[in-house]
């Protein structure tokens, strides 16, 4: 058998004749574009490696290159390092409303990390607006210049709030920013010199990471266990090498859905006392306060800064959010913060802590933790004997695949059974390999039903195991 007929039946995907348009490369992305509007590629679907489909067509990798940067630059494939092109899914490019119509038309989202869709967002929303658009005061102060700290009213509501939900805050210790990215940002962009180390767990947050990269920052790994970052780990790479901060999440760790025990989390402070590290606690993945653990701006209140958002209570699109920081990094923070943007927006900051003072989002968030607790019994119902780990009110779970799944393999099969699923690449800290593991995300469904019906996909595709290629030589 020829080269090009052994990669032709490799190939996921091969173009269908169409007419030819100017050069090879435009002519491959106008295919592109028919094969996802007729449904022959699907959302979350990768295109064939590109060496594969070159010689599948019998034309040379830079052409196939090209077709897809043009496919890429007219928004319908994404590239990914790690995990090739993939068609784009409907999720990144539309509002949550559109679940719904995705679960029954085949399609379902389990791959991004977003409050659970309900129409009551909406409707709350607007019943804050005009609230705040009644108030003369409020709207007074929204058009003047804030402070870097964020209005001291503002910052009052934040911490009266903060302290009833188990998180005892004082208002001068809150510097407003705008949502949680922000807010880590900030903080490595105010404390962190270019070329200094910070350390996280060895797979975090792909914000962090991005983060970090941007302000030429040397970002460690630490392995991690069940309970997140492993102190004797810790311990040895700070005898290596000097680490200027630690970046964790405690409560639930995205990706792995980690949560980590009061005793490791004094074993980390006993490190970070040793070593004088400074400890940045991530709390946007928002836990109920009976389900939480001691924070560690409480435990070593001296070193540790604390960011909170509302992204995943009420909205990610508010951007509000905050910094709760030790008094005497306070004022660097805000060096910091003005350099970038002078304050956060006061009239986001009006809408946010109107909402969240209101009778309103307790109904909007109980509701969602409710939710979030029979959507994660789901889960347990249908990986029993599966080595998976979630919390009962975490937006994702992790899940080991059992051998021999490889992760991209599963994606690929699972997209094709019309579910979307994101690679753990883009969690990966520096050039850590990625595992053969994957987060399933519990809330981009708008329906239980839906998150069921995805759920029961993955999990037949576990029990069938993956479907054998033959090997291209
Ligand atoms: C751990 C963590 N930190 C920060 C963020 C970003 O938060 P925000 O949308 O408030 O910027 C996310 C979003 O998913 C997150 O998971």
């Amino acid at each position: 058998m020829s080269i090009q007929d052994k990669a032709r039946q490799r190939c996921s995907w091969l173009p269908s004749a169409e007419v030819p348009e100017g050069p090879r490369y435009k002519t491959l992305a106008n295919q592109i574009a028919t094969a996802i509007a007729t449904g022959e590629l699907k959302p979350g679907e990768r295109l064939p490696p590109q060496r594969l489909l070159a010689d599948a067509l019998q034309v040379t990798v830079g052409t196939i290159t090209r077709a897809y940067r043009e496919a890429e630059r007219r928004g319908l494939v994404e590239a990914r390092v790690g995990s090739g092109t993939r068609v784009r899914g409907m999720q990144a490019d539309t509002p949550d409303f559109h679940h719904l119509s995705r679960a029954t038309t085949d399609s379902i989202d389990l791959s991004l990390s977003v409050p659970i869709p309900n129409p009551l967002r909406a409707q709350q929303l607007s019943a804050v607006l005009s609230r705040v658009s009644e108030q003369a005061s409020e709207l007074g102060s929204a058009l003047d210049y804030q402070s870097e700290q964020g209005s001291q009213r503002q910052r009052e509501q934040l911490a009266a709030w903060l302290t009833e939900q188990g998180l005892a805050t004082d208002a001068k210790d809150l510097i407003l920013t705008i949502g949680g990215q922000h807010a880590d940002y900030l903080t490595l962009q105010s404390l962190i010199r270019p070329g200094e180390a910070v350390a996280s767990d060895a797979l975090t947050y792909p914000g962090m990471i991005a983060a970090a990269r941007q302000l030429g920052l040397k970002h460690l790994p630490v392995s991690m266990d069940r309970e997140g970052m492993r102190p004797d780990a810790l311990e040895r790479l700070c005898q290596r090498q000097r680490i200027r901060l630690l970046y964790l999440m405690p409560e639930h760790n995205n990706p792995t859905a980690a949560h980590m025990t009061q005793h490791r989390r004094e074993e980390i402070v006993r490190i970070a006392r040793k070593y004088d590290l400074l400890l940045l606690e991530d709390g946007v993945q928002f836990v109920r306060s009976e389900l939480r653990g001691t924070p560690f701006y409480q435990l070593a209140p001296e070193r540790s800064l604390y960011i909170f958002s509302v992204s995943k209570i009420l909205s990610g699109g508010l951007r509000f959010g905050c910094l709760r920081a030790p008094g005497n990094l306070i004022p660097q923070l805000c060096a910091g913060l003005r350099a970038q943007c002078w304050a956060s927006p006061g009239l986001m900051g009006s809408v946010a802590c109107e909402w969240l003072g209101s009778a309103d989002s307790s109904l909007l968030i109980d509701w969602q933790w409710q939710e979030l607790n029979a959507r994660h019994a789901l889960l347990e119902k249908t990986f029993s004997g599966y080595d998976f780990l979630g919390h009962p009110c975490g937006f994702h779970a992790w899940l080991h695949l059992p051998e021999p799944w490889r992760t991209s393999d599963f994606i690929d099969q699972a997209a094709q059974r019309g579910v979307t699923l994101i690679s753990p690449e883009p969690f990966c800290v520096g050039s850590q390999p990625a595992p053969q593991a994957i987060r399933i995300c519990l809330t981009p469904p708008a329906h239980r039903e839906a998150l069921e019906i995805g759920l029961n996909r993955l999990a037949e595709l576990l029990a069938e195991g993956p479907r054998l290629t033959a090997p291209l030589v």
